[in-house]
């Protein structure tokens, strides 16, 4: 099943809550948490991610570039997440911080940078609800898509599949009206989108990559 993602890393902070609610038809709302160690810039966490959950319903999907995010598992699970990714980069012990967040009850994503190989992935087949693919360095918003990125997902896909998996694969960074649909072909079916949503009229936005999307999916 195909996924829109909407970033709130390039919503307007300002009016957060009227923002979210004009994305209201995405699948999901994407929370960036980042920690000024694991990637070179602070965005926001648990306090935000509480007034987010009070606001909507829908899957507060949220990704964690934090070091060692295994001690903050608890805490975003009473703040409201649904999913929880974190980094492969980033953990001293990946598989207990993914059962961790499954004890919680939440989903358990695992993500890597554009540097990290696939074949990592591997060990981790049998536990994770989700692979994200980061298609951008990550840490900021804005930026273009790394094109080795969209083979890494073909690669994931297709060893997924020879397993006999349908696992989710996100997607996350530079990710446009221009190369969606290269994206989704190559087997991403979570997306994530900042710019491409929050610039510009966010209800038409939404409403475009939903249909792009749903199209897909009938091809
Ligand atoms: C980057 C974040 C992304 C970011 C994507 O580290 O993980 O979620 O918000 O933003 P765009 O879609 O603008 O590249
Ligand atoms: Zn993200």
């Amino acid at each position: 099943m195909n996924l829109l993602s909407p970033s709130i890393l390039a919503a307007d902070f300002g009016n957060l809550s009227d923002c979210i609610k004009r994305a209201g038809k995405a699948d999901m709302v994407h929370f960036d948490v980042m920690d000024g160690m694991f990637v070179p810039n602070i965005s926001f966490g648990i306090p935000i991610l509480e007034s987010v959950r009070k606001i909507t319903d829908i899957t507060l999907d949220v990704h964690l570039m934090i070091e060692e995010p295994i001690r903050y598992v608890k805490k975003f699970k009473d703040a409201g997440a649904d999913i929880l990714t974190i980094h492969y980069e980033a953990c001293s012990d990946v598989r207990e911080t993914m059962d961790r967040i499954h004890e919680l009850s939440m989903k358990a994503g695992l993500a890597i940078k554009p540097d990290t190989d696939i074949s990592v992935l591997k060990d981790y087949y049998d536990v994770a609800d989700m692979f994200l693919v980061m298609t951008v360095e990550p840490g900021f918003g804005g930026q273009t898509l790394i094109e080795k990125c969209v083979t890494k997902v073909k690669e994931l896909r297709e060893s997924l599949k020879s397993t006999g998996l349908e696992t989710d694969i996100e997607v996350d960074g530079g990710i446009t009206r221009d190369n969606i649909d290269t994206i989704l072909k190559a087997g991403a079916n979570v997306i994530v989108m900042g710019s491409s949503v929050y610039n510009g009229d966010i209800e038409k936005n939404v409403e475009f990559f939903m249909n792009r999307l749903k199209e897909e999916a009938n091809a």
